[in-house]
């Protein structure tokens, strides 16, 4: 079975043909950084702008690398939500353009479920469940108790700014571009991580929500105190702390409820550091790893049309009046 999975969210202009919910066929993303790099963040006028004008070539170019015809797309997805209403429509509404003409199945996707298996799929390998599966990215922090394909309970979620957020306004108390991440990942390679004892907020708390809001103002204050401060220290030392925080809570959220298995998908989860760390602390504990390639990391329609698969098969199928759903967030299901 073939299915076209379509990706607008946000900055990404993503097509791809996945056959049977995991030999990925083609996986086509066009990413729209450097379109909004100058403004030092998504523009979402832009971003919905370019998603119109890539979009049917994107498709074409999915479907042309997978070496698929359009009569062997057995099924078509898209995300409905959550992200940018403007960009969500546009992909939304040429995938069900796409399945009316063909006649096809078609489903809406929620994009942070999705984001769950991606490093399922990244490993050819959906037989690790029950897992927890951290999504982190520059929207979302959560953490989820996954039991079966399309089962899954919400452990906890950022209560303030999404680790990628902390990172990108880092970065730019820093002075350093957009996105952030990548560019902290790199200098706090040079950098000392013991060299400023930043807070872990929400650690030790008992349950398993987080917060970045209160570290982002603690390196303000920081840089305030001290402006001659060694930018490298200061990204190893930021960096450690939201690390200590996503793979403290991952791993005792792994102990609490007793699965063998975690992974960790979203922007954030492609940081050195934190690969380092889990890849270090998983085996001690007897727990697999499974993290999403950096292609399947970000924003991509592969897992897109991954999860439709699964969904596709169990009969789930969407109405034509299916609206984009620009808030809606990771549900207990
Ligand atoms: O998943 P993503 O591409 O987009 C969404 O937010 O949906 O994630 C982007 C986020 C940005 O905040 C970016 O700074 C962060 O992921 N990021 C990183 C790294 N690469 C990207 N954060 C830390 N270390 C990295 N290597
Ligand atoms: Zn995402």
């Amino acid at each position: 079975m073939n299915i076209l999975g379509v990706e607008t969210s946000c900055d990404e202009t993503s097509a791809a043909v996945v056959r049977d919910g995991t030999e990925i066929l083609s996986n086509v993303v066009s990413s729209q950084i450097d379109l909004h790099r100058p403004y030092g963040g998504v523009v979402p006028e832009l971003a919905s702008r370019h998603h119109l004008e890539l979009i049917q070539s994107v498709i074409q170019q999915a479907l042309d690398a997978a070496g698929t015809k359009t009569e062997q797309i057995d099924g078509v997805a898209a995300t409905y939500g959550p992200g940018l209403a403007s960009s969500l429509l546009i992909g939304l509404n040429a995938a069900k353009g796409v399945a009316f003409t063909l006649n096809k199945p078609f489903l809406g996707i929620n994009h942070l479920e999705a984001h769950l298996y991606s490093p399922l799929l990244s490993e050819h390998n959906f037989d690790a469940l029950p897992m927890v599966s951290l999504i982190v990215s520059g929207g979302h922090t959560i953490l989820a108790h996954v039991t079966n394909i399309g089962r899954h309970e919400i452990l906890g979620q950022t209560v303030d700014d999404a680790a990628g957020e902390a990172f990108d306004k880092v970065a730019k108390l820093l002075g350093l571009r957009y996105p952030g991440g990548p560019e902290v990942d790199r200098l706090a390679k040079q950098g000392n991580r013991a060299a400023i004892a930043f807070p872990r907020s929400m650690l030790d708390d008992p349950g398993f929500n987080f917060s970045f809001s209160g570290l982002k103002t603690s390196v303000l204050y920081y840089l305030k105190k001290n402006p001659n401060a060694v930018v490298a220290d200061v990204c190893a030392s930021f960096q450690e702390a939201v690390v200590d925080v996503l793979v403290g809570k991952t791993l005792r959220a792994a102990c609490h409820t007793g699965v063998r298995a975690i992974s960790a998908s979203g922007g954030v989860s492609i940081n050195s550091r934190f690969r380092e760390r889990l890849a270090a602390e998983c085996p001690r504990r007897n727990l697999r790893l499974f993290l999403a390639s950096a292609q399947l990391c970000t924003d991509n329609a592969a897992m897109i049309a991954s999860l439709a698969y699964h969904k596709l098969q169990r009969g789930a199928r969407s109405d034509w009046s299916l609206d984009v759903a620009p808030s809606i967030g990771l549900r207990a299901a």
